[in-house]
């Protein structure tokens, strides 16, 4: 396991590109997968994570060529004629990957598969998958009924009306691509919204699909016609940098060419809210779009204060909590999530591992049972911190060291390749 030394940093500067959106690249590659004509995907992220889906997709017959900035996908079709009609799917560390191919797998009669991936892969439930697909019509069986590896006996689905307990961008997207596959409509209801890169990928690609306030409707359909897809920046990603530069005395960033999708921007709108200096076209608020939104976000360090994060708020912030609560070690006062459970099951305990890790640090941090509160102020001293093989504890350590007075050790900092492959090359690069 690597260990790499994050040093206190002066101020930070210039301008950065986040890598491409991984989430969108995830939806890319797969529906491209699902069209019978070939896609180009401009700009695909070039990941531990996004590699696993290529390769799933290749082992499923679809054909990939070209490099990131223009890969194309040869796909196999919706309904398909796939070269295989079972076999071991390894999905590494992408629990993305894990939910959402399900959905096209289960409407394939007569093929069986079994998905499977790493420990903490395995240590990720798939119930919420894996209940619906059989109401739907699907064999599906899974470790101790929920965990990873998963089969999945492809069927003449029935489309089903669902409402998702917990908001899950992942599910509801597994649930969407098995609509298409199955007779009838399917309805899935959100009880708050969650990224919707899905829906507007699926309405671009002319999907009989619509949108009712929380509920996403989906009919059966012999075929998907996606257009070429251009990946906008990661805006989780990019939250890292966002957050190094709201921490670093004097610093001011610009992130150029990132996603500003508004189901994506919620840590945005959080360091705003703790005073953070931060400019740019953010989407509004509850737009339904099919096109994905980019631009640039300027920020400069600032005074903060502590917020309050509550559930209707988690599920546009998720992957970036950790990072509020590192913010909230440097804002005056207490800062609180609530009604965020679900980062229990990423890809670590996120709230153990945020708790225990800046705790170690310095920080004044309780962990509750769906959150943590912070009673900041004090900034932090430093230390070690385990990233636990999770990409974002691994680069949450490194931008607490550069804030720290005497510097983090990150324990397993090569987690941050899931997802963010260039981070050390780019936060050295606004260090010069
Ligand atoms: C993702 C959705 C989120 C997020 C994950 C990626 C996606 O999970 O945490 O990193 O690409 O759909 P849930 O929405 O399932 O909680």
């Amino acid at each position: 396991m690597g260990t790499r030394r994050f040093d206190p940093a002066g101020p930070l500067r210039g301008t950065v590109t986040p890598p491409a959106d991984k989430s969108i690249s995830h939806r890319a590659a797969l529906l491209g997968a699902m069209t019978a004509d070939p896609v180009t995907i401009r700009n695909y992220l070039r990941s531990d994570d996004t590699d696993s889906t290529l390769k799933a997709i290749q082992s499923l017959g679809a054909g990939v060529e070209g490099t990131e900035a223009e890969l194309v996908i040869r796909g196999v079709g919706l309904h398909t004629a796939f070269e295989t009609t079972g076999g071991l799917l390894d999905v590494g560390n992408a629990g993305t990957l894990m939910r959402m191919l399900p959905g096209w797998l289960a409407g394939q009669p007569g093929g069986a598969w079994t998905l499977d991936g790493d420990a903490s892969i395995r240590a990720r439930p798939v119930d919420r998958v894996a209940e619906p697909l059989r109401l739907m019509g699907a064999t599906v069986e899974a470790r101790e009924g929920r965990f990873p590896p998963l089969t999945v006996h492809g069927a003449e689905l029935m489309g089903l009306e669902h409402e998702l307990p917990v908001a899950s961008a992942q599910v509801k997207s597994c649930l969407l691509i098995a609509g298409m596959l199955a007779e009838g409509q399917t309805a899935v209801t959100e009880p708050r919204p969650s990224r919707d890169h899905t829906e507007r990928m699926l309405s671009g690609a002319r999907a009989p699909f619509v949108r009712e306030g929380r509920t996403a409707r989906i009919s059966q359909v012999d075929e998907l016609e996606l257009d070429d897809v251009v990946v906008p920046g990661d805006a989780s990603s990019a939250a890292f940098l966002v957050a190094a530069a709201c921490l670093v005395p004097r610093s001011r960033v610009v992130i150029a060419d990132v996603g500003l999708n508004w189901t994506r921007t919620g840590f945005l709108r959080i360091a705003q809210r703790m005073g953070a200096v931060l400019l740019g076209d953010l989407e509004e608020v509850g737009t339904v779009a099919d096109a994905e939104p980019t631009g640039e976000i300027d920020v400069a360090a600032a005074p903060l204060v502590g917020t309050v994060v509550e559930a209707d708020e988690v599920p546009l912030a998720i992957d970036e909590l950790p990072l509020v609560a590192l913010l909230g070690c440097f804002a005056d006062g207490e800062t609180a999530v609530r009604g965020a459970s679900e980062l229990r099951h990423k890809e670590s305990d996120r709230i153990a591992g945020v708790v225990d890790g800046l705790r170690a640090l310095g920080a004044d941090i309780e962990g509750t049972a769906d959150g943590f509160a912070v009673r900041g102020g004090g900034g932090l001293r430093g230390g070690s911190l385990e990233a636990r093989g999770d990409h974002r504890l691994a680069m949450l350590g490194a931008v607490a060291g550069l804030a720290s007075e005497e510097g983090v050790e990150v324990v397993g900092v090569e987690a941050a390749s899931v997802s963010y492959p260039t981070f050390e090359r780019d936060l050295a690069a606004l260090r010069k």
